[in-house]
């Protein structure tokens, strides 16, 4: 007996061959498994030792059969590894592509900035001009200008907000035609949105702080009915045409004529019910035909100039065009109201 078959002789192949097995078999990751195939066939194992010193055809053909049926455990081992990893990977990562998506939630314009859109569209089509202007007014631009009687009563600091004196919270837009007067020589359209402020109590109808939009026209030969069918276009874009539209004489202390434009009541189609009180009509603001008192208070001249000039609260134009019935529901914030328009 030769050496070399003494070391084949020397191991129970039988054994050898189980115990590669059930250790390959036995690997539960990639590393385990190289290291039971090194073990049992890499070069220093007992196999791969043995085979080296193989001379005879039988231990050859044993020996070899023995490391063919391993390296097919090892192939078939790591086949299954991987498969199981990849079955775990599409399982951790997996994404259900038919799912429905994140939504975002996106926001629109406030109903008072919808409102002011379609007022400025509104007046650009007609050719004015929008003229922006400051909130902290004087008395003198606020009242004296427009030709306020002395002793009228919108002067109370019980009416408006005073910083001294003479500096206050403008109680309306009106002081823009001052202001747009000292500015430009005629023929003058403007129109001027922005903020006012009054002493008031809130109500369902008043609030503190609130938005009016005001126009000027000053041109020669402006008469009332320029001003009629101006108001009827601006009432039209924000009330749509079923909505009547009528005017009542008025007194502004800046405007002679004066009128006040009233719109057929939404809610009960002019029937009258509660938001009108039984009328059929809701009052939407002011105007009237330039009073020649205020051209001479700017030394514009009265003779050749003539004008209209109208205001309105955009806080009404927005209730009056949503049927919206307290004016608090449009700066109280809830999305529940606001999504709504
Ligand atoms: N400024 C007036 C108001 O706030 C409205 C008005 C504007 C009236 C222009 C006549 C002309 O009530």
């Amino acid at each position: 007996m030769t050496e070399n078959e003494a070391t084949v002789a020397a191991v129970d192949w039988e054994a050898y061959e189980r115990e590669a097995s059930a250790a390959l078999a036995a690997a539960n990751s990639p590393p385990e498994l190289d290291g039971a195939r090194v073990r049992y066939l890499g070069r220093k194992s007992e196999l791969a030792q043995a085979l080296r010193g193989v001379r005879d055809r039988e231990s050859g053909m044993l020996l070899n059969g023995i490391r063919e049926r391993l390296e097919a455990a090892v192939t078939e081992r790591e086949q299954r590894l991987e498969d199981e990893e990849l079955d775990h990977r599409l399982r951790d990562e997996f994404v259900d592509v038919t799912l429905p998506g994140e939504q975002l939630a996106v926001g629109h314009l406030h109903p008072i900035t919808q409102v002011r859109r379609i007022v400025e569209d509104s007046f650009l089509g007609l050719g004015y001009e929008i003229w922006d202007d400051r909130e902290v007014e004087t008395v003198e631009y606020n009242f004296d200008k427009l030709a306020f009687a002395p002793t009228h009563s919108s002067r109370s600091p019980r009416d408006t907000f005073y910083f001294d004196e003479t500096h206050l919270l403008r109680t309306e837009t009106s002081p823009s035609q001052i202001h747009v007067l000292e500015k430009q020589a005629p023929p003058i359209y403007m129109v001027s949105i922005g903020r006012v402020y009054r002493r008031d109590a809130i109500t369902a109808t008043r609030y503190p702080i609130f938005h009016q939009f005001e126009g000027l026209a000053v041109d020669e030969g402006i008469t009332l009915a320029d001003l009629k069918g101006t108001l009827l276009h601006v009432m039209r874009a924000l009330y749509g045409p079923e909505r009547q539209v009528r005017f009542r004489t008025h007194f502004f202390p800046f405007t002679e004529p004066s009128i006040e434009p009233d719109v057929s009541c939404g809610i009960c189609g002019g029937v009258g019910c509660r938001t009108c009180k039984y009328s059929g009509w809701l009052e939407m603001g002011g105007a009237g035909v330039v009073d020649p008192q205020v051209f001479q208070n700017v030394d514009v001249d009265p003779e050749r100039w003539s004008g209209f000039a109208f205001g309105c609260g955009l806080e009404r134009a927005a209730q009056l065009r949503h049927n919206i019935p307290d004016i608090r529901l449009l700066w109280d914030g809830d999305l529940r109201v606001l999504r709504q328009f």
